[in-house]
């Protein structure tokens, strides 16, 4: 996925400005008295990006010349002959023998143009009716159906490696923090499960984008629609599409569909950026919470002893970059008139990038996790520190019926005292507990037990194993069912 992102104009001044004058494009170039120049005709190209769209454009293409049959604008013989040749094509860009020409800017015409030496005159009627505008509307739907379908599982496949982990640690006890700062005891497995559940948003959103996206352009042509007897609602079925565009000039100029999808990869962008700044953090030897495996590593070219985790890292620093291709894509549809308009071709590389960066990271984040090992003695240890179950203590007094906000008072000066010692509240003695309140006694330290304190929050979503046991059972459901 590393195109490169500029084309190359540094030709000689010359070279730029000769006039091409017997390479007019062979599919648009009637009107024209002489070709494009070099620089125009590199400066247009689009092919180093879109060729991606191959195996989608073919497919459409094969699609439509059979609408185009049914149509009784080509033979039943001229079809078998487009189909050939287009298969022919396929197998050619697969095998990495299809020569792409710049001077044939994009995806589509560079497969029509060798269609018409393989099918001849059948070839130079597969266009009929259509527009490069509708085809690359209905092309880009379809490759990012796929690509949302393979973010979806890779998702999945993320999600299933976090339970595992989660089961592992349903009742390992770790600090849980808000402001970065030491606040109350949690599990590993409940915060584990916490990626889950972002996960679980990224997913449900690349599946309404996914849904709202399933409206086929094709037919709609250059912005009019067409004449020809098209049967759309077949060609729908055959593409899967779940239905047909309404209005040929949105159908052509709508790019929601990118927008929606580059918006929710960049969602899902800083839920994995959030997630690895916590690998980081985890992994570094004042956490020490986890050990991270030497697959998901790098060295240091100075630094013998180090082991830094460089893939969280880079998950963490190019989410950046489904941020900024959103933005990107912002700009470039905001003030454009209907319908197309040729700065729509731009619309690919953000898009790509984004898809590419979300799939690779998805990846890579599984074996992360997959290879993490938690350091539960550190965790436990951390739950000593930080004055943990103070709000336990709070408790506390309110089961012994201390309004809260009194109760909240009276443990403040409690901390403020324990810390003017250097102490935890739960190493300081009963006697000295019941200056503050006389409702303290012995039944106390229960109460300043992390274990306990975990114990205890056992409301739907609270951190009690016994319910981090239920989310967990309930997430398995939900993702046997994909
Ligand atoms: N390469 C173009 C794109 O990606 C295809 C459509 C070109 N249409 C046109 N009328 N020039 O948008």
């Amino acid at each position: 996925c590393k195109e490169e992102n500029s084309k190359n104009l540094s030709f000689p001044r010359k070279q730029v400005m000769t006039k091409n004058k017997d390479k007019t494009n062979p599919l648009w170039g009637g009107r024209f008295g002489e070709g494009a120049s070099s620089l125009t005709q590199s400066y247009t190209a689009s092919i180093d990006i879109d060729k991606k769209l191959y195996e989608v454009d073919i497919k459409g293409s094969i699609a439509y010349a059979e609408a185009l049959k049914e149509a009784k604008v080509i033979s039943p013989k001229e079809l078998q002959k487009i189909k050939k040749g287009l298969v022919k094509i396929l197998a050619e860009i697969e095998s990495g023998k299809f020569e792409w020409k710049e001077s044939l800017e994009d995806v589509h015409m560079n497969i029509e143009s060798a269609l018409a030496k393989k099918a001849g005159n059948a070839a130079k009627k597969l266009h009929t009716g259509r527009s490069r505008n509708d085809q690359v509307a209905t092309d880009l739907k379809m490759y990012l159906n796929v690509k949302i379908d393979e973010a979806l599982q890779n998702i999945t496949s993320v999600q299933k490696d976090i339970i595992k982990q989660a089961e592992k640690h349903i009742s390992s006890v770790m600090p849980g923090f808000t402001h970065l700062q030491i606040a109350q005891p949690v599990t590993f497995g409940h915060h584990l499960m916490a990626w889950h559940e972002m996960l679980e948003r990224d997913y449900s959103r690349l599946v309404d984008a996914k849904n709202r996206m399933s409206v086929m352009p094709l037919g709609s042509a250059a912005l009019a629609g067409s004449r020809y007897k098209i049967n759309r609602s077949l060609l729908a079925k055959k593409l899967g599409f779940q239905s047909l565009s309404r209005n040929s000039i949105d159908a052509v100029s709508d790019r929601d569909f990118v927008i929606e999808t580059a918006s929710t990869l960049s969602i899902l962008g800083v839920h994995l950026s959030r997630i690895c700044e916590e690998i980081v953090l985890w992994s570094s030897s004042q956490f020490e919470y986890v050990y991270l495996s030497d697959e998901v590593c790098t060295g240091s070219s100075i630094m013998p002893q180090k082991k830094n985790p460089d893939v969280a890292e880079l998950i963490r620093g190019g989410s950046s970059k489904t941020i900024a291709n959103l933005m990107g894509l912002l700009s470039l549809m905001k003030n454009l008139p209907l319908s197309y308009n040729r700065d729509l071709q731009e619309d690919k590389d953000f898009i790509f990038r984004s898809i590419d960066y979300s799939n690779d990271s998805l990846v890579l984040l599984g074996l992360l996790i997959k290879g993490m090992k938690a350091n539960t003695k550190k965790m436990e240890a951390d739950c000593k520190l930080g004055q943990i179950t103070a709000t336990d203590l709070a408790d506390y007094l309110v089961d012994k019926s201390m309004p809260f906000r009194k109760a909240h008072e009276t443990v403040g000066k409690i901390v403020a005292h324990a810390e003017s010692k250097g102490v935890q509240i739960f190493e300081l003695e009963i006697s000295e507990l019941r200056k503050f309140s006389k409702l303290i006694s012995e039944d106390v330290s229960s109460y300043l037990d992390p274990v306990k304190s975990i114990n205890s929050r056992k409301l739907v979503g609270g951190t009690a194993p016994s319910q981090v046991r239920k989310e967990i059972n309930f997430a398995k459901k939900v993702l046997a069912k994909r």
